[in-house]
């Protein structure tokens, strides 16, 4: 069988910009550089990278900045394009977009409906709708309905305007927005953001909705990136790094198995498929 990430094309980084990061770039924004200055250092720039994340750290307008790898800003440019995380989140959006397609492929009838929680606009699920050859609608629900609008643009931009659905609310009451159940459940991009507790109660809660045997995708993330520090003294961005192993565990008691770890090429993050068993 192919495997899951076959023909994608990924960024990588070369041994010697790694090393780079690794003796130099990194101590000098975790550690030795104080934080204080790097973020005037930032405001000066007008780094708007920075200024999504001190509004709101880890939103989906700082995720957008760093999958279009286009800035204005020169802080920007380098943040994006030469930063461990930016680089992990282009790979992590093109690697889950393939991972939905061939999971919308397999489904075995149409439309296939992906629902999505903590949205943000869709991106990586409207990438799979347009990618996937089967037809798809999609559910994508978030606690903030600011980032709908820039989705439905993207979502017309890509041709599955017209099968895209929004909903504002708590993942964590999602038995209450379908009206249909799931062949798909797309979570990459939010179990960082949420306590082992968060996320056994919406596994718990999607588990209730998903027939047996259909798919469910999330990521994990290890500090593989090297710049947990500045990220939480900068940015204010404080994710929960966990294994695979730690979310296979999470998820598995709440009614999912036969899981599939996929990493991308930096190791920072894998994406996960399960099943509901
Ligand atoms: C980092 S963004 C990720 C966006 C998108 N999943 C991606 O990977 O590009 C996380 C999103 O999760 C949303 N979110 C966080 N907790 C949530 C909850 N309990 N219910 C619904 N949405 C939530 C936030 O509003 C934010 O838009």
């Amino acid at each position: 069988m192919e495997s899951w990430s076959e023909n994608v094309e990924f960024e990588r980084i070369g041994p010697i910009a790694r090393a780079v990061k690794a003796g130099l770039i990194n101590p000098l924004v975790n550690h030795l550089i104080p934080a204080d200055w790097l973020k005037a250092a930032l405001r000066f720039a007008k780094s708007e990278l920075a200024e999504s994340n001190w509004r709101d750290p880890g939103g989906w307008r700082s995720m957008v900045i760093s999958y279009n790898g286009q800035c204005g800003q020169v802080a920007d440019q380098l943040l994006v394009r030469a930063g461990s995380i930016p680089l992990a989140l282009r790979n992590r959006r093109r690697l889950g977009a393939r991972v939905i397609a061939r999971l919308i492929d397999s489904a075995g009838h149409e439309p296939v409906h992906v629902l999505c929680l903590g949205a943000g606009p869709g991106r990586i699920v409207i990438d799979a709708m347009s990618q996937a050859r089967s037809l798809s609608e999609a559910t994508l629900v978030d606690l903030n309905n600011d980032a709908f609008d820039y989705g439905r643009r993207i979502a017309e931009e890509a041709g599955v305007g017209d099968r895209v659905r929004y909903i504002q609310g708590d993942v964590r009451d999602v038995r209450r927005m379908l009206d249909k159940p799931p062949d798909v459940v797309k979570m990459l991009g939010i179990c960082e953001y949420l306590s082992d507790e968060q996320i056994v109660s919406i596994a718990e809660a999607v588990a209730e909705v998903m027939p047996t045997g259909k798919a469910i995708v999330f990521n994990s993330i290890c500090k593989a990136h090297g710049t947990d520090d500045f990220l939480r003294r900068v940015f204010g961005l404080n994710m929960v790094h966990r294994s695979p192993r730690h979310l296979r565990r999470l998820l598995g008691g709440a009614g999912f198995g036969e899981f599939v770890s996929v990493p991308e090429p930096s190791g920072v993050y894998h994406v996960v498929v399960g099943r509901r068993v």
